[in-house]
């Protein structure tokens, strides 16, 4: 806006000076703050009435251009000394177009709570929050670069009143100012600047200034962030929260080194940012934090009965135009959040994003109310785009309905609390336990059907003996397995005494271990033959007999070869033969042992599988 239009708004409010006059302001400070990518102007106003007729309303005016950046605002009365205020009690507030008022301005009417009698005046406080509004300049940096910015705004403060004195002070965040307009009256203190006082201007005065700073805050925007809130009546809330960011700062332009940002990432790379902290309500569970490839290891959690805070840190650091897309998932107690009014249940949790300082473009908040919610309504403090969807997961038969909200513009000053209010038969929620109880039944139906025809089976049946008698058959048949198995390791045994013998020499613990070995192998042959003379008894054996048989006799001789090689090699050891002479003599018996072995090896998997 330049001094044209400050002219012509100025010709034209001295046109209209008998309209409004019958307010004034006669004190206004305006704090505007710039540490963050959001932009606050909070105004404290003095009006007061210079006229002869009480007034309900005060009108606020806004550049056209600034209102499309502008998110949020709120009037609250002024009380102590720059007390945080409460939503509950602002002033109502309604966009207007009153009649014979300057082009490109924007007007809200705000509904003082009683009415300002002649000569009155009342103090009130005007929050501003404003996003997208700061604009990078240069608007493409290299890595190493740190980011710039322009903050456009006017020195007077622009309304339709007369103003009597005031003051405007610009907070930056702490680093280099580039360049500031310098008015009459402009200081700089720090890391602020301060404009005015100014006095006894007439109405839409406006005076165009410029801040062209650096600014290394994180510029976290995300274009659209869908938060579903799922109420389960079994006793949690499950958030699921998808994000879709970018940093919305200056691009950044050129090739980007990781090598550069490892070595020194706060130098090198001043305009990224690595991490993001979410704050989420006490006694959140099951958190989590993953995108499209998988969990992110790279989050830390810690809570405290206040609050839980989830730190995370996007799989790469985030420059000025880059994008990132991953969600985060959390369980809520239900009863911190649900509540019953009378016949009515309600949701009261908050709307907006539990991670600092992000913009969000378009925020979407579904709430999926159980399947058999009636009677919906939301309650929420500013408005909101509503819709109604459906949604269908298992064991549902109807769907849960689904309660869309969407707001554009988002920033952390939304995020308030909201309710969800519904009707809900208890009787309902039995429903998914009886289907599953119904399911069981079934299924119990089913088994006892089948158990019936199994114990018609009489216990003198000739099938149940048969069934006895295989049991007994396989049981025997395992236990030979077993037998087979303690063998071929005696045998390892006895090969291992060998090595050892050609290692050390010594003929005297070779016969020990030898001496040893026979015992057992003497051993297992007698628990052998009973089972073989049962299975060779019983009808039901046939099948398996001959592998059991076949079993048995290969691994017996192997187990005759094994003790000849055996008493071979310790024969020769005696005799003091060479290692060659010794192995010349053993070969054939060895290849025979080979090949049995393998045989045995085979049996017993085929013994295994009946
Ligand atoms: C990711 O983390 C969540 C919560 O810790 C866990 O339930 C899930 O199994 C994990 N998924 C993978 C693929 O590791
Ligand atoms: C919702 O919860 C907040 C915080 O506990 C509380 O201040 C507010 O009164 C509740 N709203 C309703 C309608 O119960």
């Amino acid at each position: 806006m330049g001094s044209r239009l400050d002219l012509f708004l100025l010709t034209i409010a001295i046109l209209l000076g008998t309209v409004l006059s019958d307010l004034i302001l006669s004190k206004v400070d305006r704090r505007v703050d710039l540490r963050s990518q959001i932009v606050r102007v909070t105004s404290t106003l003095k009006v007061e009435n210079d006229g002869t007729n009480s007034v309900l309303e005060v009108l606020l005016a806004f550049p056209d251009n600034h209102v499309k950046h502008l998110a949020y605002l709120a009037v609250t009365p002024k009380e102590g000394k720059g007390k945080s205020k409460d939503s509950a009690n602002s002033f109502p507030m309604e966009l207007v177009h009153p009649k014979d008022m300057p082009p490109a301005l924007t007007f809200y009417s705000v509904s003082l709570p009683k009415p300002l009698a002649k000569g009155d005046s009342l103090t009130f406080d005007v929050l501003a929050v404003f996003t997208h509004a700061l604009r990078p300049f240069p608007e493409q940096i290299t890595q190493a670069d740190i980011q710039l910015l322009v903050f456009q705004e006017s020195a007077h403060f622009l309304s339709p009143y007369a103003v009597k004195v005031q003051s405007l002070s610009i907070k930056l965040p702490d680093a280099r100012i580039e360049s500031y307009t310098k008015l009459e009256n402009t200081k700089i203190h720090g890391s602020e600047i301060k404009y005015g006082p100014y006095e006894s201007l007439p109405p839409f005065s406006y005076s165009p200034i410029v801040v062209h700073y650096e600014s290394k805050q994180p510029f976290a925007v995300a274009q659209e962030l869908v938060r579903e809130i799922e109420i389960s009546h079994w006793g949690n809330v499950q958030v699921t929260e998808h994000y879709n960011l970018n940093h919305g700062g200056a691009q950044i332009k050129g090739e980007f080194s990781r090598l550069d940002y490892q070595a020194r990432p706060h130098v090198r790379s001043a305009s990224a940012f690595r991490n993001l902290v979410a704050r989420l309500p006490p006694r959140a569970r099951s958190v989590y934090y993953r995108d499209e490839i998988g969990n992110i290891s790279t989050s830390h959690l810690w809570g405290d009965s206040k609050k839980t805070e989830l730190e995370i840190e996007p799989r790469y650091p985030m420059f000025g135009g880059w994008r990132t897309s991953f969600t985060i998932g959390y369980s809520l107690p239900l009863h911190d959040f649900l509540f019953q009014s009378e016949e009515k249940r309600f949701l009261n949790i908050t709307f907006g994003c539990p991670i600092n300082d992000v913009v969000i473009d378009t925020l979407i908040v579904k709430v999926v109310l159980p399947e058999g919610s009636s009677d919906i309504s939301v309650s929420t403090p500013f408005p909101v785009k509503q819709l109604q969807e459906t949604k269908i997961s298992h064991l549902d038969v109807a769907g849960r309905p689904v309660v869309v909200l969407e707001k554009s513009n988002v920033v952390p000053e939304h995020n308030q609390y909201f309710q969800v209010y519904y009707k809900f038969n208890s009787l309902a929620l039995l429903r998914e336990p009886l289907m599953l109880i119904s399911g069981f039944f079934f299924l119990f139906v089913a088994c006892i059907v089948y158990m019936h025809a199994d114990l018609s089976i009489s216990k003198s049946s000739a099938s149940y003996l048969a069934k006895l008698q295989w049991d007994e058959v396989q049981a025997s048949v395992q236990q030979v397995q077993s037998i087979i198995s303690r063998c071929l390791s005696i045998h390892d045994k006895l090969e291992a005494s060998l090595r050892d013998l050609s290692r050390t020499g010594d003929v005297q613990s070779c016969k020990a271990a030898r001496k040893a070995a026979d015992a057992s192998l003497k051993e297992l042959i007698k628990e052998l033959k009973p089972l073989l003379t049962f299975l060779q008894s019983s009808q039901q054996a046939s099948q398996i007999l001959p592998k059991v048989e076949d079993l048995v006799a290969k691994e017996k001789d192997m187990q005759d070869r094994l003790l000849a090689k055996h008493s071979t090699v310790v024969d020769c050891y005696e005799k003091k033969y060479g290692g060659k002479e010794i192995e010349n003599r053993v070969a054939q018996q060895q290849q025979k042992i080979n090949a049995l072995r393998q045989e045995v090896d085979d049996l017993l998997d085929f013994v295994d599988e009946i």
